[in-house]
């Protein structure tokens, strides 16, 4: 694994970002053979989406043969919703680019037969050749995608229901109030996620240093699903000072010596 520590968010955003352009260019993708980006919503990447824009508005990046896979999507919101996160994508970053529609793929959250939804989805990720670069985030208890503790490592995408600490940190979405957030979402597992050549995870801000403490120094456990990184040959974490207050100074210095002449 590689931690690569930032001093904060911006800096963290604007590494990824351009991670991303570096990654998509290298791959030189055409109509046929699309670079497959896997994307996260939530408040930590919105940074990177913005950021991305800018490196596409400076012609240093095309989205026109990039595929894109969400990670996970409300069960009940339609996508006009503003707390739905096809809505999300929209507006912080698909309205923006030249990414074309039939290249987007979401989970819908108004599927009336979700073991079809979700195999399909899996069976399309398969169809343009596995994602090539996962960017994802994490939740104050470790979850990766809606991937809750005790998620089996090796789960594909279903139904998950969420535990009420995950509800209470979205509630922020919803105006404060833990009601309206939905229960039940669709999300891809932890399984489709380490399938993917490279999953690079951001982590920002003091509230995730237990999680990051976990994710680098604990136990490959489902307790913390975002633990399964460690079995990943392509796993980065790239986080702030802050988010890594809580991993041990010997393993702090190992990281930034390690990084030093990297990327
Ligand atoms: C949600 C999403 C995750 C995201 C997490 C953290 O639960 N399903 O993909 O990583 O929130 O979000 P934030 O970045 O807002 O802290």
């Amino acid at each position: 694994m590689r931690v690569i520590i930032k001093p904060d968010y911006d800096t963290v955003s604007k590494w990824v970002a351009n991670y991303v352009v570096y990654r998509i260019n290298k791959f030189r993708p055409t109509a046929e053979r699309p670079f497959v980006l896997g994307m996260p919503t939530g408040g930590t990447p919105i940074g990177m989406y913005k950021e991305l824009i800018n490196l596409y508005k400076n012609r240093k990046v095309s989205f026109e043969n990039v595929a894109t896979f969400n990670m996970d999507e409300y069960i009940g919101l339609a996508p006009t919703d503003p707390q739905s996160y096809h809505y999300f994508m929209e507006e912080n970053f698909f309205k923006h680019v030249n990414i074309k529609p039939h290249n987007i793929h979401m989970l819908n959250g108004l599927t009336k037969d979700y073991e079809k939804e979700c195999l399909s989805y899996e069976r399309a990720i398969r169809k343009l050749g596995g994602v090539q670069l996962f960017i994802g985030g994490v939740g104050e208890d470790g979850h990766i995608a809606f991937n809750e503790p005790f998620s089996s490592l090796t789960s594909r995408t279903r139904v998950k229901t969420l535990t009420e600490s995950t509800r209470q940190a979205n509630a922020r979405f919803f105006g404060h109030d833990i009601n309206k957030v939905p229960s039940t979402v669709l999300t891809i597992g932890v399984g489709t996620i380490m399938d993917s050549a490279e999953v690079m995870i951001m982590i920002t801000g003091k509230h995730k240093a237990e999680a990051l403490r976990h994710a680098v120094e604990g136990n490959i456990s489902h307790v913390w699903t975002i633990s399964a990184l460690q079995m990943h040959p392509q796993g980065v974490i790239i986080c702030d000072e802050e988010a890594a207050s809580k991993l041990s100074p010997e393993t702090v210095a190992y990281f930034k010596d390690n990084e030093k002449n990297n990327f």
